[in-house]
């Protein structure tokens, strides 16, 4: 028999070592990451690269390839493109990112043809998982929060009337219907619900609050985009003296992003919101994400939201590229993602296997003075809530 060559002895020498099964993953990452919601890009971004940074050394022998795209803001015709490009050019096996629900709406039929596994880590219209089989949420649906401070308002605030400001778009007209469902189903009753135009631009908030001051409702619920619009609807409700006139400002977290609260008026400690999670919740995951966080990026950062969500959004694609040792084929990729629990910051979170949507907890959250800062207290914390639009069936998330 001839000895073996040096090529065969190489050849066994690196099948041994598993490097001949190493695997290298696209994911492509479509975010705004310019013009005017770039701080919300820029969220995601370093939740999910703090979260890559700490664990890429679980993923040997694979690696994954990020290939980032910037899609600017809430447009869905450049999603449309960015994701054609991302699945025939570069070929990528996952899709991530998706700040805007239009983002992710108007490309679903491209995702489904193209069959690639999408983790959305924000986007937050109800029934956005159901547009496409491979669509799985690591964020939250608006129903979350509106429907869960809604039932709050009337049951435990006590409030019987509320006006409903809403940005004009898929996730203001989802939380407006959550608010409304959970709050009348507590024996409240919405008393005027208004546009407050589109996502694009923050508009002059003034005649919208003017209106609801004059009608005196015991609430205003106020759901705006994170990001640019956060700091103007607590400045105008101060400036207009809603809170001495009697109405209580309500909303989703999204109107006490930690980002911006340090923007708002001192005057809105006190304002109360539900959201999944506020960089101030008291437990050791969140402690360490936290301290993480401000070790890199500088001690006067924070996460918000939108951060733990690119975070835990990583978290899942770790998951997908372990659980298929690589081999992330679209079918594997969404048997993984179906039931997947992860310890996040913001408490344990599980991907509902029937709707591909999240299961989490809500809080009810205070804005309180902490130090020289705002901050939020958590009043209440309801464990591992499923999307309640899914739950009681309501209209598009019943089919
Ligand atoms: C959305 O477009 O779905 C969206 C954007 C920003 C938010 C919440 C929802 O804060």
């Amino acid at each position: 028999m001839r000895s073996p060559t040096f090529a065969v002895l190489l050849g066994a020498a690196l099948l041994a070592s598993g490097a001949l099964s190493a695997k290298e993953v696209k994911v492509g990452v479509i975010l705004p990451y310019s013009g005017g919601s770039a701080q919300l890009g820029e969220q995601i971004d370093r939740g999910m690269m703090l979260y890559y940074n700490e664990h890429k050394d679980e993923l040997k022998p694979h690696t994954i390839t990020l290939i980032k795209r910037d899609v600017k803001g809430p447009n869905a015709d450049n999603a449309k493109v960015l994701v054609q490009e991302l699945a025939t050019r570069e070929r990528v096996q996952i899709l991530t990112g998706f700040v805007y629900s239009p983002n992710i709406m108007a490309p679903a039929p491209l995702i489904t043809e193209a069959k690639i596994p999408t983790i959305i880590m924000n986007a937050g219209t109800a029934h956005i998982p159901s547009l496409s089989p491979y669509y799985a949420r690591v964020s939250f649906s608006m129903w979350h929060a509106g429907y869960t401070m809604g039932k709050y308002a009337a049951e435990k605030l006590g409030y019987k009337t509320a006006a409903v400001g809403y940005t004009d778009y898929p996730p203001g007209k989802d939380s407006l219907a959550a608010f409304k469902a959970g709050f009348e189903s507590a024996g409240g009753k919405v008393t005027d619900a208004i546009p407050m135009g589109g996502p694009a631009q923050v508009p002059d908030f003034t005649p919208f609050f003017q209106r609801v001051k004059n009608a005196k409702p015991d609430a205003l619920f106020v759901f705006v985009p994170a990001g640019a619009h956060v700091a103007a609807v607590a400045k105008t409700y101060n400036d207009l003296g809603m809170e001495a006139a009697g109405i209580a400002l309500i909303g989703p977290g999204d109107i006490t992003q930690d980002t911006q609260l340090g923007l708002l008026p001192k005057e809105s400690a006190g304002i109360i919101t539900t959201h999944h999670y506020a960089a101030d919740l008291d437990n050791p995951e969140n402690k360490k994400f936290v301290a993480a966080w401000k070790k890199a990026y500088g001690p006067d950062s924070t996460p918000d939201f939108m951060g733990v969500q690119g975070y835990d959004g990583m978290a899942a694609i770790f998951h997908v590229v372990k659980a298929t040792d690589g081999d992330v084929t679209p079918e594997k990729a969404m048997a993984a993602l179906k039931g997947w629990k992860f310890n996040s910051p913001r408490g344990p979170i599980m991907i509902d296997p029937q709707t591909r949507d999240i299961v989490m907890n809500e809080y009810i959250n205070e804005v309180v003075v902490i130090g020289d800062r705002l901050g939020t207290k958590t009043l209440v914390t309801i464990p591992q809530v499923k999307d309640p639009c899914k739950e009681l069936k309501v209209g598009p998330c019943g089919k």
